[in-house]
């Protein structure tokens, strides 16, 4: 097998450090460093440095890429757009891009009802509108979020999302009228039997009638990759059903086939009232979206809904060209069949390591697993997750990490990723647990 990795300097290499000198006198250092590299170019699951190493992208730039780097459907089909026009903002002068995502939307989103949509610049501003749209709909102030929920670092998003450091540290007062309910966690508990008694204990503190909506990510993403599972999302419909309250699901990141599925709800036969997307909608353009009910979406007085730059024809052209893609490749089949592969490497790892690797989980390509320092505890593990990520950096296969506690390592590789890139970002990845052992 030909190797797709090509490392030839130490990560990172001369011309990264020097940019990261650059980077550390020009830029905030409230920026994190995931990976310490600086990308020149990429292609499909490959992304090249500065210094000419080629690294298999297990992180799709935070579950952007679903669809590869450089699709030339979405590459030709903004360079068709930006010869035309780049912009005029949607409200201001009108463009059929941003009616024909809508209309796609409208059909892709579960839910057998008329739909409307709207389009923002990123996932936290679909959340915000999200949460606007519901409580202008049912005349309510609160929101019900998630424990190990993130729905992004803008104002309301930060303060429904539930891990403090980094997120909220520092930046409070939050938004008021968040309520942190309890999420099923099947590793660490509650378990899929337990939760519905611990979300019902934690409702008798919360005026159940003041509820505008309940906000959740149907796999929590950067919260650790935990499966809401089908049944507890039933429950919660049920429940909102019962209450009149708005459910969003926050598909930003398990959305566009990441677990197997154009939508992750769709594996419960939940139907949301309104979803939220972002990421690889864009296929690496900043788009984010609000789509649902027509009555919930259109109860919003004229002009309420807005924003300059959202829904940029060039991030529309490539949203459609997204969608083509998935239908001409069947890149849902794909995501199966990869995510499949990543979870039986997974689950040979754990088999090595039954003492540190504590959980192997996740649904369709959303795929992780879990450290611990040793199964008894569960205690997590982050410095051993930093060092195995860290080691197959080293040898061309970027990682990233996510969890409450930062140990839990993750995938999101993109779905054309071919099987030989496929199978040697496994064995490095196995590689370095291994040499963390
Ligand atoms: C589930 C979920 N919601 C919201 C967001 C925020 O999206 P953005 O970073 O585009 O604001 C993210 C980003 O990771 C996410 O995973």
């Amino acid at each position: 097998m030909l190797e797709s990795t090509r490392i030839k300097t130490e990560i990172p290499g001369p011309k990264s450090k020097a940019l990261m000198e650059r980077r550390r006198s020009a830029v905030s250092s409230g920026v994190g460093i995931a990976t310490p590299m600086f990308a020149q170019e990429a292609k499909g699951a490959l992304l090249t440095d500065v210094d000419g190493n080629t690294f298999i992208d297990f992180g799709g730039g935070i579950g952007v890429m679903n669809v590869g780097h450089a699709d030339p459907r979405v590459v030709e089909a903004v360079k068709e757009q930006v010869e035309r026009f780049t912009h005029t903002c949607f409200y201001v002068t009108e463009y059929e891009p941003y009616i024909e995502l809508a209309e796609r939307l409208n059909e892709l989103v579960p839910g057998d009802f008329e739909k409307r949509s709207f389009f923002i610049n990123s996932g936290a501003e679909a959340v915000e509108n999200a949460v606007k749209i519901a409580r202008s709909y049912t005349g309510r102030p609160a929101i019900l979020a998630f424990e190990n929920a993130f729905h992004g670092r803008t104002f309301m998003a930060m303060s429904l999302t539930s891990k403090a450091n980094p997120y909220k540290k520092t930046f409070g007062p939050f938004a008021p009228e968040v309520y942190r309910v309890p999420a099923p966690y099947p590793y660490r508990g509650p378990s899929e039997e337990e939760w519905f008694a611990a979300f019902e204990r934690a409702m008798v503190n919360i005026d159940v009638g003041s509820v505008a909506a309940a906000v959740v990510e149907p796999v929590c993403g950067e919260g650790g990759f935990i499966p809401f599972p089908d049944s507890c999302l039933q429950k919660l419909r049920e429940f909102c059903d019962e209450h009149g309250i708005v459910l969003i699901a926050d598909e930003i990141q398990t959305g566009f086939g990441r677990t197997g599925k154009m939508f992750a709800v769709e594996h419960s036969g939940v139907v949301p009232d309104l979803v939220t997307t972002a990421k690889s909608l864009g296929g690496g353009l900043p788009i984010g979206g609000v789509t649902g009910r027509a009555e919930i979406m259109d109860s919003v007085h004229v002009g309420g809904l807005g924003t300059t730059y959202g829904g940029n024809p060039l991030a529309c052209a490539a949203a459609l060209a997204v969608i083509r893609a998935f239908e001409e490749d069947d890149l849902l089949s794909r995501a199966n069949v990869v995510g499949e592969r990543a979870r039986a490497a997974m689950r040979e790892i754990q088999d090595r390591h039954p003492d540190f690797v504590g959980d192997v989980r996740g649904r369709g390509a959303m795929v992780a697993m879990e450290l611990v320092k040793d199964a008894e505890s569960k205690t997590p593990d982050k410095e051993r997750t930093g060092e195995i990520v860290a080691a197959a950096l080293q040898e061309g296969l970027l990682l990233l990490t996510a969890g409450q506690f930062s140990n839990v390592i993750r995938v999101l590789m993109p779905f054309v990723i071919t099987d030989d890139e496929l199978e040697e970002g496994l064995a490095i990845l196995g590689r370095a647990v291994d040499a963390a052992a």
